[in-house]
């Protein structure tokens, strides 16, 4: 009698779904880490990360306050968003005395990288609260996946040396 999972499946099958539940986050800490590099060399001379106003506003905490399609468009075109009479933009154009954010010269990938970035370090403000919220699927779900694997590891493994 074969139970079509055998032993040599149960390893490579444990391997990938371990690297699947891993890269996730790893792929989010590289994606933050060139975003901050980007963010470095060409926001930074108008934006602090929670130390205060500079030519444009502080950003700590702007992608909870901002909704994400919004953000998206602040970052890659504010102009088109002025020129839409977009409120928010307006108010943030008030804000800032008239001075108007220029469009970056960002892919789009940098420009998700630097979003990435910017949620990182609101990230680093919880981390004195918990792990942050956003890995506890990964590890409930990894977690689960192990528990499930043993138990029928060892449920075809007993089948197995009954056979034998
Ligand atoms: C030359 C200065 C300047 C540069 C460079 C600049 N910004 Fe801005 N930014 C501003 C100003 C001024 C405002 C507010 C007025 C406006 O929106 O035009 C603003 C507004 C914003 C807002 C909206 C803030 C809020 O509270 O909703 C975000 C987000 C933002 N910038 C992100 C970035 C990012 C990310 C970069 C780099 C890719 C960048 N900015 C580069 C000047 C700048």
């Amino acid at each position: 009698m074969t139970t079509g999972f055998s032993i040599r499946w149960r390893v490579p099958a444990l391997g990938v779904l371990m690297i699947v539940t891993w890269l996730a986050p790893i792929k989010l800490g590289i994606a933050a880490e060139t975003g901050q590099q980007i963010f470095q060399d060409i926001c930074a001379p108008c934006h602090t990360i929670g130390k205060g106003k500079l030519v444009g506003p502080d950003l700590a905490g702007v992608t909870a306050r901002r909704e994400a399609n919004w953000l998206r468009r602040q970052i890659k075109e504010p102009d088109k968003l002025i020129e839409e009479k977009d409120p928010l933009a307006l108010q943030l154009l008030k804000e800032a005395e008239d001075v108007e954010m220029p469009p970056p010269e960002i892919s789009d990938e940098g420009l998700a990288a630097v979003i990435a970035y910017l949620k990182s370090t609101e990230q680093l403000a919880n981390v004195e609260v918990g792990l942050p919220s956003q890995y506890m699927p990964t590890v409930i779900i990894s977690l689960l996946v192990l528990i499930g694997l043993t138990l029928i590891g060892l449920i075809v493994g007993k089948k197995k040396v009954d056979v034998r």
